[in-house]
């Protein structure tokens, strides 16, 4: 959910906000988002330094929300065992929830990331079902339940985010029928051919059904779920409109294609120095004709290995020559004590060894790979400097770099290769929509980008700039918001 998200790690500073309304003077909100995360990080190293806005689209879209409706976020600092009372960071209410180092095991890099994860992004890594980690989900779901309930007015809405926090609903739905509750679904929501596997399906499936509105990024996950709901859920209702419970309660599941900051990204690739840093990038690689980029999380779901794969039999078949064309892979660091993480880290790291051993010239290298994040005007640099970008996801709830690199490409230049299993090629159809399995098919997309002219490449670009213009993530939260009101009768 976290756009150059994950990546990037801003560095904006805002000065604290002292203002306290009177709702946050009763400690009683009429708006509050839950999410596994809280929107900051620290700024510094140790527990004692402060804090910044984490980067991404979320916090970007949900802080006016905020602002106006008088809101609170909930969620957890993203460290183990840190008692922190409630602050406020530029204008936002924060609710920290705390988890011990073994809840982080078994909930977090447990359930969410080796049980959820996988199950839910077509099993390409085999999920792993332990009844520890299940425990540990339920009672950290509660908690975070907790927490909200304690800070909920009458007839708040509460928006909860992501399959980290799918039982919330159900909990807020049994002690608070008051509420107006929403749940938000980041990735993909699978058949349920797959996600029958789950051992407590049953139980996972009643929890979002205490929400009012369950949105997905592609109708096709609103579909699987509806399906999976009737199926296993007990509920009733035909297509995506469900009925549950002896009396009926409605509860819709729809799409809401999330987005970016689209004005942002547009703003930083317009400043001098960051075009100039692009500039820079592309004169220390050698000023290739060429630069190729990726951007992920460095995750199993993202398809850096058949990227690499496509490149490096280019490179070997001599359609593409070292020195002419570049490869940046930028892979930032991401829940490392996981071992499929581990194992997708070493695999990665000896495929670009090997490419760059047998490749590289004294002058030129092959594959630029960074196990690093970077602030945002970084990543927009990035962006400018690569003639095309490698977006090559096995499976993608959205994507929001395919979305950043198109945002960035204010002059219209520039060529995606975007694969169609992640739910940006929804949106962003004038891409080169690849099938990342298909080896063939990628490199040839990846010539045809590099030789593409450049009114074609413009056209497609600036299709793809329009349609991000207006779907921007404060569209995407305001339909939501506003669907929610309109569902509940508000
Ligand atoms: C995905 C998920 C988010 C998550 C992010 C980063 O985008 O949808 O919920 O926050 O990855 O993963 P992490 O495990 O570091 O929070």
């Amino acid at each position: 959910m976290r756009g150059s998200a994950q990546v990037a790690q801003d560095t904006e500073r805002t000065a604290p906000d002292t203002k306290t309304t009177k709702g946050r003077a009763s400690g009683q909100y009429d708006f509050l988002v839950v999410a596994n995360r809280l929107p900051v990080d620290r700024a510094g190293d140790g527990p004692k330094s402060g804090w910044k806005r984490s980067p991404g689209g979320l916090v970007t879209a949900l802080a006016p929300v905020m602002e106006k409706s008088d809101g609170a976020w909930v969620g957890w600092v993203g460290s183990p065992g840190e008692e922190i009372e409630p602050f406020e960071h530029a204008g936002m209410a924060l609710v920290p929830v705390e988890l011990s180092t073994n809840e982080v095991e078994l909930y977090y890099e447990g359930f969410a990331n080796a049980t959820l994860w996988p199950l839910y992004h077509d099993v390409i890594a085999p999920p792993e079902f332990h009844r520890t980690w299940w425990d540990a989900y339920r009672r950290v779901n509660e908690r975070f339940a907790v927490a909200v309930l304690a800070r909920a007015a009458e007839g708040a809405t509460v928006w909860v985010q992501d399959y980290q926090l799918q039982l919330v609903p159900a909990i807020l739905r049994e002690r608070r029928p008051d509420l107006r509750i929403g749940f938000f679904n980041h990735i993909p929501f699978p058949p349920p051919e797959i996600f029958s596997q789950l051992p407590w399906r049953r139980q996972v499936l009643e929890g979002l059904l205490g929400s009012d509105l369950v949105g997905f990024q592609r109708p096709n996950d609103a579909l699987n779920f509806a399906r999976c709901a009737r199926r296993y859920g007990g509920a009733g209702g035909k297509g995506t409109h469900l009925l549950v419970g002896p009396e009926q309660r409605a509860v819709r599941a729809e799409p809401f294609p999330i987005s970016i900051d689209t004005a942002r990204i547009s703003d930083l690739a317009r400043q001098p120095e960051i075009r100039e840093r692009a500039r820079r990038i592309r004169h220390d690689l050698g000023d290739p004709k060429t630069i190729m980029l990726g951007v992920d999380r460095l995750d199993y779901t993202k398809g850096i290995r058949h990227r690499l794969k496509a490149f490096e039999e280019l490179l070997s078949d001599g359609r593409i020559q070292v020195g002419e064309v570049t490869l940046i892979q930028v892979a930032s660091p991401s829940r490392e004590r996981v071992e499929q993480y581990r194992l997708l880290r070493e695999e990665i790291e000896g495929t670009v060894g090997r490419i760059n051993g047998g490749f590289d010239t004294l002058q030129h290298t092959a594959v630029r790979y960074l196990h690093h994040n970077y602030p945002v005007e970084e990543m927009v640099a990035l962006y400018l400097a690569a003639d095309v970008m490698l977006v090559t996801a096995l499976r993608d709830g959205m994507n929001l770099v395919a979305k950043e690199y198109v945002a960035a490409r204010c002059d219209g230049t520039g060529a995606l290769v975007l694969s169609e299993f992640a739910g940006a090629a929804d949106q962003l159809k004038q891409a080169l929509l690849i099938n990342p399995h298909d080896i063939a098919g990628l490199k040839d997309a990846m010539v045809t980008a590099i030789g593409m002219p450049r009114g074609a490449a413009g056209r497609r670009m600036k299709a793809m700039r329009r349609q991000i213009i207006v779907h921007n993530v404060e569209e995407w939260s305001t339909a939501f918001l506003d669907r929610l009101a309109e569902v509940t009768h508000g």
